[in-house]
């Protein structure tokens, strides 16, 4: 049987995966399902809760989320928060109407039903975070009125019906007792057991792992990143050598990294693992192409067909290889299934574990089900070492989205020497593991300097230095000056072929985190 779990219909807001990390910070796990999920799909989750989340539309939109209302009939306690109040209040024989204004920010709401279930032990006054333009006018059938606002309906509820809602965003931290009301929901009115803990998580994985492979053979892309070597790792655990990873350098990593990685993996996790140098054959291909796009395209093809052959060789060796290792993350799932359709193509994306297309391997994603910070979490209780698990995140195509114009081996060398400056200062500043991201780029523009009483004409590196929560949107970093000044001083001193530094002030968006 699947873990239990609370289900979030997803109705378009920005704050729908909040919903369901402060959940699972509860040991509780959540499932986040576009709003138009089918009855089944619903009830494949093993839910024992239903959450509702806010939303951009109006229920009276006609292009409102279609949603299917016996969602509501199940017998399931359910939350609605925002347009889930809403949605409720509509579809229940209540009626809602626009707002005079719509309501932003910070307010103060009135608890009027203290006995409530969903306000056990909560003051009787919130401090909330409001974002609505529709509120409810009047209350559905058997609903009464438990928490208002100075001018409008804040919370409504019924018991009988084990429906609760609340016009205000409990799984914002602005809301000062968000997580008691959803631990009243989980633990008071849903019955949930804590008991979704790494411990648990891993012991499962593992289990569901062995029973799927059986006694057949797996292959992992390796990166040297958290994602893939956390679900190596676990695989490993469940399947021993009979899991293989490779690790391809694509001839645009960082300093020393090919070495470095192969350390970590093979000493320090022991895994099994196979180190492909295929550094030639990507620059070769590289060689005379400026634009990103086809850069992207180039190694994402050229990683594939390294790995398919690597792929061929060790089914060779171990008489078939029938499974691929990915470490996709739930962040992935939800966006290819999610209410807001597809988004734009900013940048062909490449990651590692590129399916060789004719082996028809079935997929072990033992991540798909976390998101980011969750799996530095199994990796600390699998005892991975800190410097995988707090790596910063790093491309797939590399320092290849960090030259601009051609990539050469003489670029690539100038690069990866002036990143290897940055990381250093960062790291001395004690600052590499507050940032998300943090690195040089080569441009290829070349200017007039002057180093000693000589004249020189050489290449501008930019310093990159961004703050994320999950790379989508971030904000620049206004690192000290001190260690600008070092990290400045020390590339122009020590890097023949750049003589000028600058630093990217741009915030993403406009900008993107790379440059390509
Ligand atoms: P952008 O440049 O789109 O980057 O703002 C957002 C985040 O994604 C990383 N990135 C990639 N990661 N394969 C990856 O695995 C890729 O092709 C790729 N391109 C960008 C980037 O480093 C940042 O963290």
């Amino acid at each position: 049987m699947t873990t239990p779990s609370i289900v979030i219909l997803d109705f378009g807001s920005q704050y729908t995966q909040l919903i369901a990390r402060r959940i699972r910070e509860q040991n509780v796990f959540s499932a986040v399902l576009p709003c138009t999920a089918s009855i089944a799909e619903i009830e494949a989750q093993n839910p024992i809760g239903i959450v509702l989340s806010g939303g951009p539309c109006s229920v009276y939109d006609a292009d409102a989320p279609p949603a299917d209302p016996a969602v509501l009939d199940l017998g399931l306690p359910v939350l609605g928060i925002c347009y889930g109040l809403q949605f409720i209040t509509h579809h229940l024989g209540g009626r809602v109407r626009s707002a005079e204004k719509r309501e932003y920010g910070h307010a103060e709401v009135e608890i009027v039903d203290a006995h409530n279930a969903l306000f056990a032990e909560l003051p009787a006054s919130l401090h909330v975070w409001m974002s609505h333009g529709d509120e409810a006018l009047d209350l559905p059938p058997g609903f009464h009125l438990t928490a208002k606002t100075s001018s409008a309906v804040a919370g409504i509820a019924s018991p009988e019906r084990r429906i609760w809602a609340v016009q205000f965003h409990p799984e914002v931290h602005h809301t000062k007792q968000g997580t008691a009301l959803l631990r009243n929901f989980l633990f008071n009115i849903c019955n949930a057991q804590p008991d979704w803990t790494p411990e648990h998580f891993i012991q499962s994985t593992i289990a569901a792992i062995r029973e799927k492979v059986g006694d057949g053979h797996a292959i992992c892309a390796l990166s040297g990143g958290v994602d893939s070597s956390v679900a190596a790792v676990l695989v490993h655990r469940a399947i021993g050598d009979r899991l293989t990873c490779v690790f391809v350098d694509n001839g645009v990593l960082r300093k020393n990294e090919f070495a470095k990685v192969q350390q970590n993996l093979r000493d320090k996790l022991g895994l099994k693992l196979v180190a492909v140098d295929a550094s030639k054959r990507f620059l070769s291909r590289l060689a005379g192409i400026t634009d990103p796009e086809a850069k992207r395209k180039i190694i994402g093809n050229e990683f594939i067909a390294v790995f398919d052959d690597e792929a061929h060789r060790i089914a060779a060796e171990t008489g078939g290889v029938d499974f691929l290792v990915q470490g996709t993350l739930y962040p992935d799932v939800i966006e290819s299934s999610s209410v807001k359709g597809p988004s734009q193509t900013i940048k062909s994306h490449h990651n590692v574990g590129g399916l060789p297309e004719t082996m028809k391997l079935k997929l072990i994603e033992p991540l798909r089900d976390l998101f980011k910070d969750e799996v530095r979490r199994i990796g600390r209780d699998l005892q991975m070492p800190a410097d995988i698990l707090q790596r910063q995140p790093f491309p797939g195509p590399g320092l290849a989205v960090r030259i601009l114009g051609e990539i050469t081996a003489e670029r690539v060398a100038l690069l990866q020497e002036a990143d290897d400056i940055v990381v250093t200062e960062i790291r001395n500043a004690g600052l590499y593991e507050k940032i998300w991201q943090s690195f040089a780029v080569l441009l290829p523009v070349k200017s007039v300097g002057v180093m000693g009483d000589q004249r020189t004409y050489a290449y501008t590196c930019a310093i990159r230095a961004v703050h994320s929560e999950d790379g989508m949107t971030a904000d620049w970093v206004p690192l000290p000056y001190d260690v600008l000044k070092t990290i400045s001083s020390r590339i122009v001193n020590e890097v023949r072929g750049i003589n000028r530094v600058v630093y990217d002030i741009t915030s993403k968006p406009p900008g993107t985190i790379e440059w390509e």
